[in-house]
């Protein structure tokens, strides 16, 4: 049952948070599904709830109120380990501020996802992170710590150790969105490849409307719900 034609489907999701003035509904009754090698964005204003529904898609964050099944796998329920155990080597997640760990070096970062998902270690890791770094163009920074590295190398190291692993399934929060358009296209291409290739479910939140345009489908939030879908 696992890696269906749907890796990820969501039912009525809700998400209420304390806020200063009581309660936010953040998110409002949402059903999205993606087909394996569909490529999902996820567009809307500031604040309409796209990092918000890519958390709890991802299993990063409880919902409130509602389904989510993820690789065929409810999540509601999971514990903290089976949640990273149904991640592991399946699920590539691209964060807005990209997490990277601050102790490792480029090539270590990405190296890292291979071993921890334990489809490769030592040599095999390092060269096939240094293969995905050279995809995006940062050939030149595999020896640099995060704080050597300028935000959008950072980004492009995130990209490059989400997609190392060729997961069913990449959740991705503007991994462009602090790139040059030749860095942006080299990003694009590596998660599209996933996605054409390798049957990649990609969710992908952008503000950029010419990304979001080659995507298959797109989907708008405002405040909190699905208010528009384009099949492209
Ligand atoms: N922990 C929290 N507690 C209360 N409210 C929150 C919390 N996190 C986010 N919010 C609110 O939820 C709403 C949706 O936030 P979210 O980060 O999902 O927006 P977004 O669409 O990703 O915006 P952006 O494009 O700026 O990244 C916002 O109004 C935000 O203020
Ligand atoms: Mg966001």
């Amino acid at each position: 049952m696992q890696d269906t034609a749907s890796p990820l489907q969501t039912t009525d999701v809700r998400l209420t948070l304390p806020g200063a003035e009581g309660p936010v509904e953040i998110l409002r009754g949402i059903d999205v599904a993606i087909r394996a090698g569909e490529r999902l964005a996820v567009t809307g204003r500031s604040g309409s709830g796209k990092s918000s529904l890519l958390a709890v898609c991802a299993g990063l964050e409880p919902v409130t109120a509602g389904s989510i099944r993820l690789l065929g796998e409810e999540l509601s329920g999971k514990s903290e380990d089976g949640l990273a155990r149904l991640r592991r080597g399946r699920v590539g997640i691209v964060f807005q501020s990209f997490h990277l760990l601050p102790n490792m070096t480029a090539l270590e970062n990405v190296a890292i996802a291979l071993e921890t998902a334990g489809t490769a270690t030592g040599r095999e890791a390092r060269e096939a992170a240094r293969a995905g770094l050279e995809r995006v163009g940062l050939s030149h920074r595999t020896g640099h710590y995060p704080g050597q590295m300028s935000g959008g190398e950072q980004q492009r190291v995130a990209v490059a150790r989400a997609a190392v692993v060729k997961p069913a399934i990449v959740f991705a929060d503007e991994p462009t969105g602090n790139l040059d358009a030749g860095a942006g296209d080299s990003v694009r291409d590596l998660l599209f490849d996933l996605a054409i290739k390798d049957g990649a479910a990609l969710f992908l939140v952008t503000h950029e409307p010419v990304l979001a345009a080659a995507c298959d489908r797109q989907i708008v939030l405002a405040d909190g719900v699905v208010v528009d879908e384009i099949i492209r």
